[in-house]
């Protein structure tokens, strides 16, 4: 564990601006679906977001009214993330903390993990899950690779079992590595909406995303 967040610390410096070729677009697809898909959030909700990283997606959550709390096992990650709050003069609470172990106080109204992914840093997932839920006022999102962690049917069929309800998800693609012109990005995310053909991507690329609400 210790070299795996080692790799993280070292990779912690300009990781999103790295990692993601369309990166303004892919983090305000996070964005809007974090706030608008199921039970929306409004200005001055909570959320806690796992697996922050550099906290280039806690800026905006910030910056549209919510009150952010970030967890990372990093701990350069979350210094990083720290500088990149306060530069913009934006107020977060970050924590350094593995999520296989995270024990929380107190509720939030959206719990989300944009891991990359989530089911591949958690050792048993329905445990965390079950540890999590009492905390999630509205919605929690998770995201899954269905080709390497294990079938969208049985990460529905955990997040059920570990007591959330109108558990459904949805395929997000928006390419990482390859850069591509806005309006083609745009068509791709209405794809996302659209029976059968949404699942096709995902045999050989991209990843999904799974809601879940108390
Ligand atoms: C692929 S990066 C994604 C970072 C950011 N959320 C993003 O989407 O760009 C995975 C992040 O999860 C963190 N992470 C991995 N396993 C973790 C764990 N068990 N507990 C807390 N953070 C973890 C890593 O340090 C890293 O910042």
């Amino acid at each position: 564990m210790d070299s795996l967040i080692d790799k993280y610390d070292r990779l912690a410096e300009g990781f999103t601006a790295r990692e993601y070729a369309n990166k303004e677009f892919y983090m305000y697809r996070r964005l809007l679906l974090t706030l608008f898909w199921g039970v929306p959030l409004k200005s001055g909700d909570s959320v806690l977001e796992l697996g922050c990283g550099d906290g280039y997606l806690a800026r905006s959550f910030i910056r549209y009214g919510l009150r952010y709390h970030g967890v990372d096992f990093a701990p350069e990650r979350v210094r990083v993330a720290g500088s990149r709050l306060r530069e913009a003069g934006l107020d977060a609470d970050l924590t350094v903390a593995d999520v296989n172990e995270l024990s929380l106080t107190e509720p939030y109204d959206a719990v989300v993990a944009y891991m990359r992914t989530f089911f591949a840093y958690t050792r048993e997932p329905l445990a965390v899950l079950r540890r999590l839920r009492p905390c999630v006022r509205k919605k929690i999102i998770l995201d899954l690779n269905p080709r390497r962690d294990l079938p969208v049917k049985k990460g529905i069929a955990l997040l059920q079992e570990a007591g959330f309800r109108r558990v459904t998800w949805r395929p997000f693609l928006v390419p990482k590595e390859k850069r591509l012109p806005p309006a083609l990005l745009r068509v791709l995310v209405s794809c996302e909406d659209v029976p059968l053909v949404r699942s096709l991507p995902l045999r050989w690329k991209f990843h999904c995303l799974l809601k879940g609400e108390p």
